[in-house]
């Protein structure tokens, strides 16, 4: 049998850096994964060797140079993301920027300016267009939560000829698990309207495949999949590319402004040229690059199999313990790269075992996420003030799970 390449920890310094003198025992990967050290290095290098006036903006040689490697990027990054071509690629800050553009840019019209959201959705895609309807532009609606999941049931109601879009997160920050997307893209397609996927927690370890996935548009931050902080992708199917209106603009998306009398004339360029407003985050959007090849490689079939056998292997050292309660189904939750669970009963503050797996072991400590994880609309429909969420990246392994599972064990024998 061949072996898994995973756990793969080679290329993450961070797993054996030091802070306040102890190793870091990371589990919250959902929050951002630690970086790549190929990626990172590919970053210095591009700053360092073709960090000066880049990409269409003048046409010295260095400019044609970073274009090269900008473009040689989209086409990384069409690839990773399974688009019918680079030019439906809109590279962003991260997924926040990317609906926040989305939202801008979304075509909506009196007689169809309605906005469903899955009940899950993170504030990143709550609040844009949240926004939007108090400013009166728009209609949203939140599907019902149905034993942890969106109640498909009731999306067939609340789907109508006025829907112009429906939201909704692959893979939930908050629960873990997937979302039954096929379903979802077909359900709002019938009735009209377009999808949009958040794939920030779904495309590091799952194979995006964005023209066949049923979406119309989904985005997904860099820093989430070991690439640096502020970078990200919006695909947008060519269909609705064209349709969408410029929203964040500047330098770099004009194709002509003319005085017309005491008024100006704006034409925007198209695809995505339109979408990429001011001086471009090239080193990044190349780093980013240098991370899709290597998950590439990986291959996501390992990828998958290793958040699997994680996912099984944690709900298995934390069935044992009656004091907590983990969330979701296990057959679900292997399709995703975390899970969440609360205290059972009223015998712990999540906040307290925070602070206890910062201090417990000598040499190292435990890194996750209590709380809400700025999904208000998942906890807010579940009545869950919060939840401990251990999230899982290609480095992580099941010595962690097993660090983690006996500072658990100390920590709840100190409450008996
Ligand atoms: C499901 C989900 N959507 C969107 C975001 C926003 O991502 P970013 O902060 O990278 O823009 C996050 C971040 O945690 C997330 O978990």
């Amino acid at each position: 049998m061949k072996k898994s390449p995973l756990p793969f920890t080679k290329e993450f310094p961070a797993l054996q850096a030091r802070v306040g003198g102890r190793r870091m025992i990371y589990l919250d990967s959902a929050c951002t994964a630690l970086k790549m050290k190929s990626a990172a290095e590919a970053q210095k290098e591009f700053l360092l060797d073709l960090g000066g006036c880049g990409g269409r903006r003048s046409s010295h040689a260095l400019a044609g140079a970073v274009e090269e490697k900008y473009a040689a990027a989209r086409a990384s990054a069409a690839r990773f993301t399974g688009a019918a071509s680079p030019e439906e690629i809109i590279f962003t800050s991260g997924a926040t920027e990317a609906v926040n553009v989305l939202a801008g840019a979304f075509p909506f019209t009196p007689k169809k300016n309605e906005v469903i959201l899955s009940p899950l959705e993170h504030n990143s895609v709550f609040l844009p267009f949240y926004n939007l309807a108090k400013a009166g532009k728009i209609k949203l609606r939140v599907m019902p939560l149905k034993d942890l999941k969106p109640d498909m049931r009731a999306l067939e109601t609340i789907l109508t000829g006025k829907t112009a879009l429906v939201c909704a997160a692959r893979a939930s920050n908050f629960f873990g698990g997937v979302t039954d997307f096929a379903r979802m893209a077909s359900m709002a397609h019938s009735a009209g309207a377009v999808i949009f996927f958040d794939d920030a927690q779904y495309a590091a370890t799952h194979p995006v495949n964005a023209a066949v996935s049923g979406a119309d548009a989904l985005a997904f931050s860099g820093h989430k999949l070991g690439a640096p902080f502020g970078t990200g992708v919006l695909w947008v199917k060519k269909t609705l590319l064209a349709r969408l209106k410029p929203f964040k603009v500047g330098g770099g998306v004009v194709k002509s402004v003319e005085a017309a009398g005491s008024k100006f004339k704006v034409e925007y360029l198209r695809d995505y040229q339109g979408f990429e407003a001011g001086v471009q985050n090239y080193a990044g959007v190349f780093a980013m690059a240098q991370a899709f090849e290597t998950l590439s490689a990986l291959g996501h079939e390992a990828i998958r199999e290793h958040m699997a056998e994680l996912v099984t292997y944690a709900c298995g050292r934390l069935r044992g313990f009656k004091e907590i309660k983990v969330l979701g189904e296990e057959e679900d939750l292997k399709r995703g790269a975390l899970i969440s669970f609360v205290p059972a009963g009223r015998s712990f503050s999540p906040s307290d075992l925070n602070i206890f797996l910062n201090t417990y072991y000598k040499d190292r400590f435990i890194a996750l996420r209590t709380g809400r994880h700025c999904a208000d609309l998942a906890s807010l429909n579940s009545g869950l003030s919060g939840t401990v969420r251990l999230s899982f990246f290609i480095y992580t392994s099941k010595p962690d799970m097993d660090d983690f599972t006996l500072a658990l064990q100390k920590y709840l024998s100190f409450l008996r």
